[in-house]
């Protein structure tokens, strides 16, 4: 998917009120850090994606951010409410659908939405449970066991719970980790239809999903962000975006082949010599047809036009490169192929 064709992102220049803002949040579990100075903003109706391999530290920043966890140091804010100083406030404002989601099996689905419901001090809270299993689409398992569910449908019953109260910001912790294909699509599905009325902060492992799903990703590494942007952003300030491969039937002298393709809107570099030559283009311009035009335009027959992107996933292996094979396997990365 382009996410550069989502509204939310062509909105995104006009920035909403911060809604969580995160400083130098620090937590340590013995001498090492899991999460080591770190520092973000999320604004109102964004969706923003924590991407980082197993162990990298999303869970413990979500858990200090939803008040279960104390940080070592460092603060964060949830429209404007500190995190330690006013949690009751912050935390009133946040959905959390937790890695594991403590789930009870032997209550019905709609007793225990209302159960969840009572504990936020939802008033209308017949109303409320409807809204939130008509929004997850678990209606007509109302009456039935959550430990007869699936692990699809018990999932949706996680983001019920964290949408009962309508709270403003909602934190999902690796929402579909361990479902199958067609599960993780609905749950998906049903993130994307969050866009816009409410910030979430989501954290997967999985790159497409961040690509699919959110319009800014924080790639985070042992305990700190390494990269912060949109999806396109990303790519373009670490890969050097878009590049144009273009084959003469004929060589063409350096110099003359410069001065024709720095002309076309968006050209940054031309490198290569004779038939053969780079045309390094800003991110987002696929500007092949002018650099077809300009080519032809001077007589020199075109027999090659190849884009080539460099894309998130490079982007990502990269920034999350292992210093050891260990590590790498550890880190289970999953790719495109594996995730779909
Ligand atoms: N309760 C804990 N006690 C000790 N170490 C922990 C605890 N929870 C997490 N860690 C460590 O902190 C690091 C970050 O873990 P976590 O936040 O769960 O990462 P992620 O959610 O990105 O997989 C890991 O090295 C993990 O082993
Ligand atoms: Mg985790």
């Amino acid at each position: 998917m382009d996410m550069a064709q989502e509204p939310s992102n062509a909105s995104r220049g006009a920035r909403g009120e911060p809604m969580i803002e995160v400083e130098r949040l620090t937590r340590y579990y013995g001498p090492v850090p899991a999460i080591n100075d770190v520092s973000f903003t999320a604004h109102k109706g964004e969706i923003v994606g924590f991407l980082g391999p197993n162990g990298a530290g999303k869970t413990t920043t979500m858990r200090m951010l939803t008040g279960y966890l104390p940080p070592s140091s460092g603060t964060a804010r949830i429209a404007g409410h500190d995190i330690v100083n006013d949690s009751m406030a912050a935390r009133k404002l946040i959905g959390y659908l937790p890695e594991s989601t403590p789930l009870y099996p032997e209550m019905t689905v709609s007793d225990y939405l209302h159960f969840m419901a009572r504990l936020r001090g939802v008033k209308d809270r017949g109303a409320a449970v409807e809204r939130v299993m008509s929004q997850v689409s678990i209606d007509h398992r109302a009456d039935d066991l959550i430990g007869h569910l699936s692990k699809g449908f018990r999932q949706r019953v996680g983001i019920a719970q964290a949408l009962v109260h309508d709270p403003k910001l909602i934190i999902l912790d690796e929402p579909t980790i361990g479902l199958d294909p067609r599960q993780i699509r609905e749950v998906r599905e049903l993130i994307a239809e969050l866009r816009g009325d409410h910030t979430v902060l989501l954290s997967t492992h999985i790159l497409p999903e961040a690509q699919q799903l959110c319009d800014r990703i924080l790639i985070i590494k042992r305990g700190q962000i390494v990269a912060e942007d949109t999806t396109e952003g990303l790519t373009a300030r670490l890969g050097g975006g878009e590049q144009v491969r273009v084959g003469l039937g004929r060589s063409v002298p350096a110099a003359e082949m410069r001065a024709a393709l720095d002309k076309v809107r968006g050209v940054t570099e031309v490198t290569g010599d004779g038939d053969s030559y780079t045309v390094t283009v800003q991110p987002a311009t696929d500007a092949r047809a002018a650099i077809a035009a300009a080519v032809v335009g001077n007589g020199w027959p075109l027999v090659e036009l190849n884009l080539s992107r460099l894309t998130l996933e490079d982007v990502f292996l990269e920034l999350t490169a292992s210093d050891t094979a260990e590590e790498a396997m550890e880190a289970e990365m999953v790719t495109e192929e594996e995730a779909d």
